[in-house]
């Protein structure tokens, strides 16, 4: 007789372990239904073009280009002279094969636009609705520590960051 409850006790974990599953699931198409759809796909392409892994990363982290539809990249680009208060201008070539990266490999985000609160600032992914609903419970205190310096610096606190990985079971506040 003991190797049946044995057997059933295997089969107890992966009911078990399939109906957490099914909940998990269950949770993301809840946020879908209130609006709160996440960015897909958010690893960076292979083909990501060096002038873009460069310059768009002199002055702060690389952004994935999953993390903004199209039509935010592109005003993104229009805008570069004034970029959040920077210059960030670079020669017409440059600045062409960039955009048509960030459109092509931002495809899977379908989000609608979510202009900045900011007037005159191209649309922020750290003022997204979506953003803003996965850090509810980070307070702005720890956003202004010294040593993440802000909500734009993704990589502060989500190590790889750079190469899309946003899995909160890896995220870790710095002091
Ligand atoms: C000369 C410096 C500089 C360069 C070069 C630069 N940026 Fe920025 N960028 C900034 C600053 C400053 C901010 C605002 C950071 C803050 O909130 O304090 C910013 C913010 C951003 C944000 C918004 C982050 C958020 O809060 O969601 C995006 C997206 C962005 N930059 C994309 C780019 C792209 C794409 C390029 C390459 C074409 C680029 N940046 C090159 C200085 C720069
Ligand atoms: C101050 C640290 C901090 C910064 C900076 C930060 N995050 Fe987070 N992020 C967190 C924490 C903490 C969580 C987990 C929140 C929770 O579980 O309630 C999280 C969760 C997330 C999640 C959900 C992960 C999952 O597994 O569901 C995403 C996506 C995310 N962050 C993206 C970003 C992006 C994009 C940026 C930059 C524009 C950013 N974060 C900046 C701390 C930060």
């Amino acid at each position: 007789m003991k190797p049946i409850v044995a057997r059933s006790t295997v089969a107890g974990l992966a009911l078990a372990l399939t109906l957490a599953g099914f909940s998990l699931a269950d949770d993301d198409d809840h946020h879908e239904r209130k609006g709160y759809k996440r960015p897909k796909r958010l690893a960076v392409p292979n083909d990501a073009p060096l002038v873009w892994k460069e310059e768009c990363a002199a002055c702060h982290m690389l952004y994935a280009p999953g993390l903004l539809p199209a039509d935010a990249w592109r005003q993104q680009m229009q805008t570069l002279d004034e970029h959040y208060g920077s210059n960030a201008t670079l020669d017409p070539v440059q600045e062409r094969d960039i955009l048509d990266f960030l459109l092509r490999a931002s495809t899977a985000n379908r989000l609608p636009v979510e202009p900045s609160p900011t007037a005159g600032e191209p649309p922020r992914i750290s003022q997204t609705r979506w953003f803003e609903h996965k850090h509810d419970e980070v307070s702005e205190a720890k956003f202004q520590r010294e040593a993440v310096g802000g909500s734009f610096n993704c990589v502060a606190c989500h190590r790889d960051a750079e190469r899309g990985d946003f899995d909160d079971d890896r995220v870790k506040i710095p002091r």
